[in-house]
């Protein structure tokens, strides 16, 4: 078995370690006795992960002496609205939980979003654990403690900023995880390469295989991921400045998830990101901002391990480019009419770009549209 790798979130008197390593489930209930004595534990889940790991989880935790209420909610996006966040702190009081106990959250993103919102609320903030069991949730969302749910009038609208007091983050468990879900938690991953990391990115060009095939190469590829993002919250935990960084592919990637209806049969949110990454990359061409070679590059590699990478690879009908526009105006990211991209010199060289000229971006969705040949 491989050593295990820890990261340190340096945010002062709420740094936290993120363990990532294999056989990390045996060894829950230790990992959290050690830094959180004597607490007790409500483990909020999803019926998925529930029936692939459950009871070796709550083997582990039983081994280190931390007993455990569990609460299983429905698979899927729709579980972060307020009636099921309703059903967590209802489990969580019901069991007799206080302040020093503490939620396990042991999922993908939509358990950790949800089960750190109702951490950071009940009994006015109890301390919380994640356990990520999907790669996006390993390489982004159980790192930086942006918690929330839903609203009908929009994605991740309530929330609060909670920070985990320990991330663990057992490769083994995503074995189980469907490929083409591990695929786009994978597109988070490149991300961090594209964003300020152009040796991951090469590294990852050269080992991809070895990190789908799961092992050490999967340790140091997600050990670096939450490195990166670990520094970006380390450096802007409250999302001021720098932490918009994490948003590449995002604006473009969000168009679409919305363009879809967030029809997960057509565009998962990492596929939209892989897409959004390869067309801030032409478009940062575009602009004469970087080299066609680049934008390329970041093509190729996603095109390589089988991820989605322009528009024409949706299933179904896209609306025009003038809706996307539109789509992508309503997105968070518009200050006073400008819009705000992440945008790049290069592999490595992203940068937060105010100000793009939403007619630029016009004409570059409608050169891109997969419906283009058909308007001639
Ligand atoms: N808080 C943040 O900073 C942040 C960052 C990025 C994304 N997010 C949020 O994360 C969510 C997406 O996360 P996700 O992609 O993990 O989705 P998810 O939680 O829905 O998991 C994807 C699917 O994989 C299943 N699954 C998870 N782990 C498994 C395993 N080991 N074996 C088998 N099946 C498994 C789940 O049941 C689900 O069906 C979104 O709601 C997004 O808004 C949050
Ligand atoms: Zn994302």
């Amino acid at each position: 078995m491989n050593e295990p790798v820890t990261v340190t979130v340096g945010l002062g008197e709420r740094a936290y370690d993120i363990v990532i390593g294999q056989g990390l489930i045996e060894r829950a209930g230790e990992e959290i006795a050690t830094r959180l004595p004597g607490t007790r534990a409500a483990v909020v889940t999803d019926e998925n992960v529930a029936a692939a790991h459950l009871d070796a989880l709550q083997a582990g935790l039983g081994k280190g002496g931390v007993s455990a209420a569990v609460i299983t909610l429905p698979p899927g996006e729709k579980t972060k609205s307020f009636s099921h966040l309703q059903d967590v702190v209802d489990g969580i009081l019901a069991a007799k939980l206080e302040r020093r106990d503490t939620v396990v959250a042991f999922g993908g993103g939509v358990v950790g979003d949800l089960a750190g919102f109702a951490a950071g609320i009940t009994r006015r903030g109890m301390n919380f654990v994640q356990i990520p069991t999907s790669l996006l949730a390993q390489v982004d969302s159980s790192v930086g403690g942006k918690t929330g749910i839903n609203s009908p009038r929009g994605k991740n609208l309530v929330g609060v900023f909670h920070q985990p007091k320990l991330v663990l983050a057992d490769i083994e468990v995503l074995d189980t995880l469907p490929l083409r879900e591990f695929r786009a938690g994978y597109a988070e991953l490149a991300k961090y390469g594209l964003i300020d990391r152009p040796d991951l990115f090469s590294w990852l060009e050269k080992n991809w295989q070895a990190v789908f095939s799961g092992g050490p190469a999967r340790i140091t590829a997600i050990a670096e991921a939450c490195r990166a993002k670990a520094d970006v919250v380390a450096r802007d935990e409250f999302e001021q400045g720098d932490r918009a960084l994490l948003n590449l592919g995002h604006t473009f990637g969000h168009a679409l998830e919305a363009a879809t209806s967030y029809d997960g049969e057509r565009l998962v949110h990492g596929e939209g990101v892989a897409i959004g990454m390869a067309l801030a990359h032409r478009f940062s061409t575009r602009m004469n901002l970087a080299s066609s070679d680049d934008a390329s590059r970041v093509e190729a590699h996603l095109k390589a391990v089988g991820l989605p990478w322009r528009m024409a690879d949706i299933p179904g009908d896209l609306p025009d480019a003038e809706t996307l526009l539109n789509f992508i105006t309503q997105d968070k990211k518009v200050s006073r009419g400008a819009l705000t991209f992440i945008l790049t010199h290069g592999v490595g060289k992203s940068f937060v770009a105010r100000d793009v000229p939403a007619s630029e971006v016009l004409s570059f969705l409608k050169e891109n549209h997969p419906v283009r040949e058909n308007q001639f």
